[in-house]
């Protein structure tokens, strides 16, 4: 009882420090940022088996990936009639392809003839033809072509059209849910677009300027629980964020009623360090974010911090040079918070969209073929000016290969997170106790996520 008093009090006492951050800043959030989320959540622990075992890898292939809505890719890289994208998880293979009226349809990428996958993805297709035989549907999938016709007396065209995913479009993401049951995409978001509404977030007004799909030898889940929590961060990061980004100034929030989405929020441009004058703690804050993020910047005067001005300013300062030299865009008249700070949305179950300029990200986890692989796609989102610029090409990050030549600087914190995953993984499987444990506040985004996750893999029968 003392224990849950004192986390409780602990808690507030870290909310009352971010909201002091707040205001020492003197520029305003969004309403819906300022407030915090939090749900006690029973989910102290968890077993490792959900990590290791092929067993819960498989209960997951069929009650989660082939239930549940899930990011499938960027909509604005299939802009054009006839363009398709694949999707693959588990055994699910989906064929997403804009329609002549700009909608989207996705189908199960599976032949009917003999069952070979029918597309890799393409631009300006007029058709959708299976390589093998040359069974041939319209972008509609309703059967076009079915050659030696004569040689099929069982197959009658009108019902050999392609069999649909359920598709939706969420912010510029094409969303899949290969359960034709389920139900649509809005209700599974619950009130997560009426808090990006309200927030003014829009990305369907970014590009795709770089996507990357890194291998890595983890589960799923401990890849991406690493981006669920910062309480890693003083041992992971001391090098990159955590200097001008402690986790004093990191908000986690999960809302009640609300299974499919949490929220993490972190203020830019604070440091921790006691001691020193405000102003060379500021300047530090500067130093630290002109290093790490403008190092062409580093030995210019044009950002110092004059007595009164704060850390908070001169990041706004040189982000506002920044997108105007690399870009081309004016970002003067965005509201701060939008423009250097950040916000980590988690959607139920592996996707994690970044709706501010701070980290301009969006990435989503796959198993790749068992337990103790995984992918992480990875997408940077920027504005632009005038026309859209086209979507950037894929490209395929080895296990042991940085991600930072391709990402740039983010890459380097991403890449700092993933020399620990292979190691986590065994640690996993080789527990003594065959048990996590979960911190109440820091991790309480793990808690929600395997509480919602136990919904789907756990508390359902053999299917
Ligand atoms: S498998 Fe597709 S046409 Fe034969
Ligand atoms: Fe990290």
């Amino acid at each position: 009882m003392a224990q849950a008093k004192t986390t409780r009090l602990s808690r507030q006492k870290h909310y009352d420090n971010l909201q002091a951050m707040f205001r020492h800043d003197g520029t305003v959030p969004p309403a819906g940022v300022l407030e915090p989320g939090f749900e006690d959540i029973d989910c102290a622990s968890v077993p490792t088996s959900r990590y290791t075992s092929q067993e819960y890898h498989e209960r997951e292939v069929a009650n989660l990936w082939r239930k549940v809505w899930q990011v499938a890719g960027w909509a604005a890289d299939i802009p054009e009639p006839g363009d398709a994208m694949t999707y693959d998880v588990g055994d699910v293979a989906a064929l997403i392809v804009r329609q002549p009226d700009l909608s989207l349809k996705a189908y199960h990428n599976s032949c009917l003839h003999r069952g070979m996958r029918i597309c890799d993805g393409a631009r300006g297709l007029k058709s959708l033809r299976c390589p093998f035989h040359g069974f041939t549907w319209g972008l509609g999938g309703q059967m076009k072509t079915l050659p030696e016709k004569w040689d099929f007396p069982q197959l009658d065209e009108a019902e050999l059209a392609l069999p649909q995913l359920q598709v939706g479009e969420w912010q510029g993401y094409v969303m899949v849910n290969p359960d034709p049951a389920a139900p649509p995409l809005a209700d599974y978001l619950g009130t997560l677009p009426a808090q990006w509404q309200d927030a003014g977030w829009d990305l369907t007004t970014r590009f795709k300027a770089v996507h990357v799909t890194k291998q890595i030898r983890a589960n799923w889940k401990v890849a991406q629980e690493a981006f669920l929590e910062f309480l890693h961060g003083n041992f992971v990061h001391t090098n990159s964020i955590v200097p001008a980004a402690p986790a004093e100034a990191m908000r986690q929030d999960v809302f009640v009623g609300e299974p499919h989405f949490a929220r993490g929020v972190g203020i830019a441009g604070v440091l921790t360090g006691e001691g020193d004058t405000v102003q060379a703690r500021e300047q530090k804050a500067v130093d630290h974010f002109i290093a790490y993020y403008a190092p062409e910047l580093a030995d210019s005067h044009a950002f110092d911090v004059a007595p009164g001005e704060t850390a908070r300013e001169k990041i706004a300062e040189i982000t506002i040079q920044k997108f105007r030299q690399d870009y081309g865009v004016d970002l003067s008249d965005l509201n701060r918070f939008d423009m250097i700070d950040y916000v980590w949305y988690n959607v139920f179950p592996n996707f994690m969209p970044w709706p501010t300029l701070g980290y301009p990200l969006g990435y989503w986890f796959r198993p790749d073929g068992g337990p103790s692989n995984c992918t992480m796609d990875v997408i940077l989102l920027l504005p632009f000016e005038g026309e859209r610029p086209p979507s950037a090409e894929r490209v395929v990050v080895g296990p042991d290969e940085p991600t930072e030549p391709i990402i740039g600087a983010i890459g380097r914190i991403l890449d700092e997170d993933m020399a620990n995953m292979e190691r986590i993984q065994k640690g996993l499987e080789a527990s003594a106790t065959g048990t996590v444990n979960f911190a109440s506040y820091n991790e309480v985004r793990l808690r929600h996520f395997h509480r919602t996750l136990a919904t789907y893999v756990d508390d359902v029968g053999e299917s």
